[in-house]
């Protein structure tokens, strides 16, 4: 018993918001971007989206794509940091608007791993409950309602975005490993700090500007390029594969250096290595499910293939998961 990805989709806002723009926003440069990151524009949610309506637009696409009615699904699964609300989840939200049976709907919160994480839960579920046949899992980000857009150190790196995919039974499974870890310990490395329970709401919150992201930056890239490379190694292993034998490397976009130094890591060609970060930015949870949905669109994935998924985010968090397509 195992499962297969049936089909794949995403959406991200019309609005782009380029370097050039954020030069009359903050104190930096087109070049500095760039150059420190590899971004070049990245997409803004508009005031009425939430993250369900994202998501929803890309689950459509999944499910039209499948052949499939949201009938049809028998769980959902929303990896997001950006929820529309802390509760109902935007799992439950998401069934709402895609009018799908009453299904097992939930959302987690494992950042920028978070459709890693979903997939392998997702996995978990179809291979435990005899009842369900297809899964929706989606990575759904509006990082831009949690940003300090007076913050230069962090709001030029993200933006809006959801991916998706729909998950069924197949037979030998299409999932080859999966290698899953995380570390609460240098959590506040990356952190939103006010709005839950330690710190609710309050006008000192909000005047203190605990709303917004808060990041380490140089601590958080120096822990994403150790534990992606890590991931990559350790996933490929547990696979039984060599790089030699990948045929795409998909990493969640966060800096292109990461991408960069994972990629020499592990001694693949760079045209193996598929990119959008220049595009779109960092979209946490949103950023493979996107890559994957494009280069499905785009024809670049042929069956067989050997699709290798690495990501690290807030939490910490991190992992990998080795496909075959
Ligand atoms: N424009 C111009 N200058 C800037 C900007 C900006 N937007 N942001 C910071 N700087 C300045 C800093 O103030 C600093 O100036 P100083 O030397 O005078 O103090 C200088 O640039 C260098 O700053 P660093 O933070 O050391 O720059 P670095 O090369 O580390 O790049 C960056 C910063 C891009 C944030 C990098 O640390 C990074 O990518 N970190 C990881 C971020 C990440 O991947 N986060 C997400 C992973 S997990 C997840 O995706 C949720």
């Amino acid at each position: 018993m195992g499962i297969r990805i049936i089909s794949t989709g995403y959406y991200v806002p019309d609005k782009i918001l380029t370097n050039k723009d954020l030069e009359k926003m903050v104190d930096t440069s087109d070049e500095w971007i760039t150059q420190r990151t590899g971004i070049k524009e990245r997409r803004i949610a508009s005031k009425e989206q939430a993250s369900s309506d994202l998501a929803y637009e890309a689950s459509k696409k999944a499910l039209e794509k499948a052949g499939l009615s949201p009938k049809d699904i028998d769980f959902i699964i929303v990896a997001t940091v950006t929820p529309d609300y802390s509760f109902p989840s935007t799992g439950c939200v998401l069934q709402a608007k895609l009018n799908a049976r009453e299904i097992m709907a939930l959302d987690i919160s494992a950042g920028c791993s978070g459709f890693l994480y979903a997939l392998a839960l997702g996995r978990g579920l179809l291979y435990s409950v005899p009842q369900f046949n297809y899964g929706l899992i989606v990575g759904v980000e509006t990082l831009s309602k949690i940003i300090d857009w007076e913050d230069r150190s962090t709001c030029v790196l993200f933006g809006d975005g959801a991916g998706a995919v729909v998950i069924g039974r197949h037979n030998p499974d299409k999932i080859k490993s999966v290698y899953l870890g995380g570390d609460g310990r240098i959590g506040d490395l990356l952190i939103l700090p006010a709005g839950g329970s330690k710190n609710p709401a309050s006008i000192e919150t909000v005047k203190n500007r605990m709303h917004y992201v808060k990041m380490e930056g140089r601590e958080v890239f120096k822990n994403a390029v150790r534990m992606m490379q890590y991931s990559a190694i350790k996933v490929l292993e547990l696979a039984g594969l060599k790089p030699d034998d990948i045929s795409w490397l998909v990493l969640h976009q966060a800096n292109i250096r990461i991408i960069e130094a994972t990629r020499e890591r592990l001694g693949i060609s760079k045209e193996k290595v598929y990119i959008n970060i220049d595009k779109y930015g960092n979209t946490s949870a949103a950023s493979i499910p996107i890559a994957l949905a494009e280069m499905d669109e785009k024809g670049l994935l042929k069956e067989g293939d050997i699709v290798v998924m690495v990501a690290f985010g807030a939490g910490f968090t991190w992992g990998g998961i080795v496909l075959e397509w």
